[in-house]
């Protein structure tokens, strides 16, 4: 993980701090991952994220949710929804979840993520098993009849573009740790299965 970077044509080596995530999580008492809820927008990520997070602080322990909404209020704010910008956003929600895995915290990101490629990428940041990817996989038409933000209808008649699922792509996950189809289950058994991934020992 520490692996020499290269940058203005400098070698940066990341510095070695003395304590490791788990020294961290230790005075916590838990153990720090990452779960990552991916899926169409309107599908429940982020309802459940919160749900859960809830949950976990009522247990006794340290989590953080990085919603995508959230996110692009801030951080990724110079982003758009093409392509490219939903790389880069999904690359630095995972450094940051990343980092804050490094802080010995339980992270739970709920963002669309709709590509295979770069979920990869961000699993591969993290030790194995600390990554988990959660498919909440709610049916299409589920979405886009739920559509809690006008959305789906924006996009289907035509006023925004690069709508996941309409003129943009949504890639489902091959083999994700867990799916969720939030139509099926529900929100406690949804968060009791989470739950129970993230404390897994
Ligand atoms: S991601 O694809 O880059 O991972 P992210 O989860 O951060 O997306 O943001 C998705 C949120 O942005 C949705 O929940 C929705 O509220 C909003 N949004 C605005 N425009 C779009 C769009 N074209 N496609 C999908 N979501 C959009």
């Amino acid at each position: 993980m520490n692996e020499v970077v290269s940058m203005s044509g400098l070698q940066i080596r990341p510095y070695e701090l003395l304590l490791s995530s788990n020294d961290r999580a230790a005075i916590k008492a838990q153990k720090p991952r990452c779960l990552w809820l991916t899926g169409l927008s309107g599908a429940g990520k982020s309802t459940l994220a919160n749900a859960l997070e809830l949950q976990l602080n009522r247990f006794g322990l340290h989590t953080f949710v990085l919603d995508g909404d959230n996110l692009r209020a801030g951080l990724c704010r110079d982003l758009g929804m093409g392509a490219d910008s939903r790389r880069e956003n999904i690359r630095r929600t995972a450094e940051v979840a990343r980092l804050m895995v490094d802080a010995g915290l339980i992270v739970i990101v709920a963002t669309i993520s709709p590509f295979r490629a770069e979920r990869e990428a961000a699993r591969q940041l993290f030790s194995e098993g600390d990554f988990i990817e959660v498919y909440v996989s709610t049916p299409f038409e589920v979405c886009a009849q739920r559509d809690p933000k006008g959305l789906y209808r924006a996009a289907l008649e035509g006023r925004i573009k690069d709508f996941t699922g309409i003129d943009s792509p949504y890639e489902a996950p091959l083999q994700a740790e867990c799916e969720i189809d939030t139509q099926a289950i529900d929100m406690e058994d949804a968060c009791l299965r989470l739950a129970a991934l993230l404390l897994k020992k």
